[in-house]
């Protein structure tokens, strides 16, 4: 029997934006922890590995930041803090249902278009 593959990666936005900048961010001064907290949890409740996390850049929903998105599934959550961390990963990471309550609104996250699709549409 091989390595397992991870259940779950879940990666959480770690951008943040200098001061002044007009666009907001996902990590501002009240934020910043929350990517620490979200791996803390992991480990506690002993699932770090099956589950991985990783820190990424700008996921392009900044407007609904603090942002991170589930996979597999496509699962966009937004809005985030601590409580809603821990919830996310008790309910839908261990759980198996989806925090609805938090997932970004259907009309800032439509289904995918195809690279193929992409292509085409970039060819007219
Ligand atoms: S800064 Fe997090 S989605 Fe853009």
């Amino acid at each position: 029997m091989g390595i397992p593959q991870p259940s779950f990666y879940i990666f959480k936005c770690q951008q943040s934006a200098p001061p002044g900048m007009p666009k907001p961010s996902c990590v501002t001064p009240d934020t910043q922890d929350l990517f620490q907290h979200l791996a803390q949890t992991l480990m506690q409740k002993g699932i770090i590995g099956t589950v991985q996390p990783i820190q990424t850049g700008c996921l392009n929903r900044c407007n609904a930041g603090p942002v991170m998105l589930v996979e597999p599934g496509h699962v966009m959550y937004t809005g985030l803090n601590k409580d809603k961390i821990t919830r996310i990963i008790e309910e839908h990471i261990i759980g198996g249902n989806i925090v609805e309550e938090y997932v970004i609104d259907a009309e800032l996250w439509d289904a995918p278009i195809s690279p193929a699709d992409m292509q085409a549409q970039m060819a007219r």
